[in-house]
């Protein structure tokens, strides 16, 4: 059955309703934006017609006083500071250049190519309004859209890239705090594990001498169980007491330990469990480390590749190492294996298919491997029905 803690629940609540809002300010916006897009674009376009219309009427020959309506050009004219604009006549030459900056400089001839180059340009955005002079002869005005339009039409860019960076920011900021979250309960729940442990651990150690002491009331077998259940006692309250301090670091032989680790775990597991360490590792090749830490990230994967092979199989270790003075540490079972869906979400705290699991192994791992020794864990590779191998990666330098 698949169990989760809901710790971080009313966090993804949060984090839902946060993306939900700026999903819904950044359609709202980018659907206002387009009208106002739309609605300045057709007035721009009537403008145009009515200064298309003013050129026909002006260029009119029949209206005896068009003199007199010259202003209607010149009202039309000044009012547009913005749209630019030619006029194309019924011959093909370019007239009447509306918000273009010529150069003084610049020759007839080259003014005229420079507005063709700029009609070849306009052509592209919009279709020229016809200038209907009369008995079938027709001018053409090619305009562009105004400055302060163009620049609106990046706007709903620069608001998702805005909205974006945001959502971006707002999922950190969730996401460091939870971590922080995280942090607080690790390493509360580990000191006070350690200092709870203490008291009992120094009165049965106490209880251990008293019956050695006494070896003809107490047997000398019984009393050897109970001092190595004292010890792995010590051991685990040491390992909690690590976990909840800044753990000291020391240069140890990686063969050696990891030998010596499980051979100790060797005889912990199910003897249906083949277990066999195998390394490419020069000899005396040291790594700095926690000791107590590292073993129990082994102690927790290979526990694992156990009860994934439900105590039947082979479980291999190997070591090698890698470029940049890295060696990683492969650990294979022939068990159950993990999908691709999964392989990451088995670092998750709570993540658990065990009946009796509580999702926090790996978690627990990662966390040694990655925060106190600056190394890498993850799933090197998994096949369903045929097994994972786990891959711890340390320094060496
Ligand atoms: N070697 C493996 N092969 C297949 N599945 C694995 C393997 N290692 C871990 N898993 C999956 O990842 C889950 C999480 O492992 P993790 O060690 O974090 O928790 P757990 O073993 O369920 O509980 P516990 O907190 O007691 O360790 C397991 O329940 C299992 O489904
Ligand atoms: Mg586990």
């Amino acid at each position: 059955m698949l169990k989760s803690f809901d710790i971080y629940s009313q966090n993804n609540i949060l984090k839902i309703i946060v993306a939900l809002n700026l999903l819904l300010v950044g359609t709202g916006s980018l659907l206002y934006t387009n009208r106002l897009i739309n609605k300045l674009e057709l007035r721009e376009e009537q403008y145009i017609q009515l200064y298309a219309k003013s050129i026909a009427y002006l260029t009119d020959t029949t209206h005896s006083n068009s003199g007199d309506l010259n202003f209607v050009t010149s009202e039309i004219l000044q009012a547009n500071q913005t749209i630019p604009a030619i006029y194309v006549n019924p011959d093909g030459e370019i007239s009447m250049p509306l918000n273009f900056t010529l150069s003084a400089t610049m020759t007839d001839e080259e003014k005229q190519q420079y507005l063709r180059e700029k009609r070849d340009e306009m052509r592209k955005n919009h279709m020229p309004v016809v200038v209907e002079i009369g008995n079938g002869v027709r001018g053409l005005v090619y305009y562009n859209n105004s400055g302060s339009l163009r620049q609106l039409n990046y706007f709903p860019y620069a608001l998702l890239a805005i909205l974006t960076s945001l959502g971006v920011l707002a999922y950190l900021a969730f996401s460091s705090s939870r971590r922080a979250e995280q942090n607080r309960v690790w390493v509360g729940l580990a000191k006070e594990t350690a200092h709870q442990l203490g008291t009992p651990m120094s009165s049965l150690m106490a209880w251990v001498e008293y019956m050695r002491s006494d070896p003809e009331q107490f047997d000398g077998s019984i009393t050897d169980e109970i001092e190595k259940d004292v010890q792995r006692l010590e051991t685990i309250t040491a390992r909690f007491s690590s976990i909840g301090s800044v753990p000291t670091l020391k240069d140890e032989d990686l063969n050696d330990v990891v030998q010596q680790f499980t051979g100790y775990l060797a005889r912990r597991i199910s003897t249906k469990v083949k277990m066999s360490v195998a390394s490419q590792l020069p000899a005396g090749q040291t790594v700095k480390m926690n000791k107590l830490l590292f073993e129990w990230v082994i102690e927790n994967i290979c526990k694992n590749a156990v009860d994934a092979m439900k105590g039947v199989g082979e479980l291999r270790l190997n070591m090698i190492m890698l470029p940049h003075q890295e060696v990683a540490i492969d650990i294979t079972d022939t068990g159950k294996g993990i999908s691709k869906a999964n392989m990451q979400k088995v670092f998750n705290p709570g993540y658990s298919t065990k009946k009796r699991g509580w999702g926090l192994g790996l978690t627990l791992a990662k966390r040694i491997v990655e925060e106190y020794h600056d190394g890498r864990l993850y799933v090197k590779s998994s096949d369903v029905g045929k097994g994972t191998t786990f891959r711890i990666v340390l320094n060496t330098d």
